[in-house]
Order: C-alpha cells, then sequence, then structure tokens
C-alpha cells in the first residue's frame, strides 16, 4: 500500500490522470495541482477556510444565469481576464482589454457616420480613427463591432423589462477602402459592476468599489487578422486607476475634446458636441 503524505501527494494526483504524453491538457492540469497544493501548503488553509472557498463558488453557480456570468465576474474582479487579455495581446497590435458580459454577436449594421445614440439624452460624441495593419498599412472594409453604456451609465440590455430594445446602443460598422472609421453616438457614464452577490461580498471585504471606467467596447475584425477585443477609456475622467475590472490600459486612453466650429469633421448624420480619436492596430492571423 502506499503511503500518500502532505508532499507525496501532489506526485500522486498528477500522476493518477491519464492525460497525453506532451499534451497541453496535460501542462495545464499538472500545473494547476502543483500550484493549488502550493498555495495550500503555503496558507496553512483550515478545514473553515477550505469550505468557505467551495461555498463561496457554489454561490457563484447559484446565482449565475445565461444573463449573468458569476464567475466571469470573479475572474474580472481578480485581475485574471485582465491578465489573460494581457498575454495574448500580439505585439504592435491593440491591447486586449475585457469582453465584459454584454456583448451580442447579431448587433445592427449601421453605415459610417451614423449615430449609434439614436436620439438619447447625453452628450453627441464623435468617434474617429483608422483599423491598421502593425506594418502600418490601412485594413480596408475592416469590422467595428461597438457596444456601450448610456449617457446615465446602463447597457439597455440591463432594462429590458423597461421596454428598453437589447440591440440599442451596438452596431457593427464598415470601415472604409482606407480602413477608416467615423459614427456619432453618446459619451457613456461610468456604471458598476453587479455588487448584489458573491463577488459583491468579496469586493466589500476587501473595501473595494464596484465601478469601472467610463469606456466603448470593440471587437475589431478583418479577414486574415487576429481579432482584437478591447474597450476605450477617456483621458481625466473617474476610475481610471482603480477600475474595478482592471480594464484600463494607458494606451487605450483617449482624449476628449470639444468640438469647435472651425474644425473640419467627417460628414455625420448627427452633429457632435466632442470628439476623440482611435486607431485600431491588428496582427495578422495565426
Ligand atoms: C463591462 O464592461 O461591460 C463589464 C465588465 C465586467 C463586469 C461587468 C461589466
Ligand atoms: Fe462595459
Amino acid at each position: 500500500m502506499r503511503d500518500i503524505n502532505q508532499f507525496t501527494i501532489t506526485e500522486a494526483v498528477k500522476a493518477s490522470f491519464k492525460t497525453a504524453e506532451g499534451s497541453r491538457l496535460k501542462f495545464l492540469l499538472e500545473a494547476f495541482i502543483d500550484h493549488l497544493h502550493d498555495y495550500t501548503r503555503e496558507v496553512n488553509l483550515t478545514h473553515d477556510e477550505w469550505i468557505g472557498v467551495l461555498n463561496f463558488l457554489y454561490d457563484c453557480g447559484q446565482i449565475s444565469t445565461p444573463e449573468r456570468h458569476e464567475f466571469i465576474l470573479l475572474s474580472d474582479v481578480l485581475g485574471f481576464s485582465a491578465l489573460v487579455d494581457m498575454i495574448n495581446t500580439r505585439g504592435g497590435a491593440t491591447e486586449g482589454s475585457n469582453l465584459g458580459p454584454f456583448y451580442l454577436d447579431d448587433a445592427p449594421r449601421m453605415a459610417l457616420g451614423g449615430d449609434l445614440g439614436r436620439g438619447r439624452d447625453g452628450a453627441v460624441l464623435l468617434v474617429q480613427g483608422q483599423v491598421r495593419d502593425t506594418l502600418g498599412n490601412p485594413i480596408p472594409g475592416a469590422v467595428i463591432d461597438t457596444w456601450q453604456a448610456d449617457a446615465a451609465g446602463t447597457y439597455p440590455i440591463q432594462e429590458q423589462a423597461s421596454g428598453q430594445d437589447k440591440f440599442d446602443l451596438r452596431a457593427i460598422i464598415t470601415a472604409n477602402d482606407k480602413g477608416e472609421y467615423w459614427y456619432t453616438t453618446v459619451l457613456p457614464k461610468p456604471y458598476t459592476v453587479p455588487y448584489d452577490g458573491p463577488v459583491g461580498r468579496l469586493l466589500r471585504a476587501g473595501q473595494r468599489h464596484s465601478w469601472r471606467a467610463s469606456h466603448l467596447h470593440y471587437i475589431i475584425r478583418a479577414e486574415g487578422y487576429r481579432a482584437i477585443t478591447t474597450e476605450m477609456f477617456f483621458e481625466a475622467t473617474e476610475y481610471l486607476d482603480n477600475d474595478a475590472v482592471f480594464g484600463v490600459r494607458r494606451s487605450l486612453v483617449t482624449k476628449l475634446e470639444t468640438v469647435k466650429k472651425t474644425d473640419t469633421l467627417p460628414p455625420t448624420d448627427k452633429k457632435p458636441d466632442a470628439k476623440c480619436a482611435f486607431d485600431f492596430v491588428l496582427a495578422p492571423a495565426g
């Protein structure tokens, strides 16, 4: 009979999995077991702490629905999502940032110069820029998929019960033959991540707030390029230094400028009050 103790158990657990030699699964599983066991030994985990963690995860499962994934939120507030975004950003490409829970993959199409805000309250913001490759060449016809909160910090998808259309404030725009895009929208406000569940309890236990810096979400796609999921933030706005989900990167912060009469602007359906510019850079696929 084998004699397992607190030091030999790690190798025994790893050996119990018959995963293919050299496989990614074997690599991921073994490293996970190593770190989990090392952590447990390092902190001398008690039974109460152990069951506390498992009950916390159980609560995350209980509150999750197809519209609310508490484990993703947990990953977000622990900086786990941000870390995965960071290590998967290709050199020279726009930095990745949170997808968040409010993406829908079938947003309506909108023409260049269209107004995403469609008469909503709030300052009208012109967003413009170019999609390029890592060598600086424009990517004609790149697809810009965008979604955002309104001027009160709410996503229409969260307010369907009060009659809001979940497709409001989201659109798919095709860049022109120079890779340029432009549209108007309402300037979004900061908002809180859901804090009425176990992740909210964790934030309160750590005396953390649940606010996100004001942002616009994007997925940029083009044939032959690796798609990027990212966010655009605005200089001198709140929570840039303590965004609840660690989504802000210096390179993703753009400057908001008041539109002046003398500005030369691209043609838009709605006259903008403010403008910002942001170029996206895609790395080749593969
Ligand atoms: C968002 O940016 O939409 C978001 C990200 C993480 C949690 C909740 C919302
Ligand atoms: Fe968001």
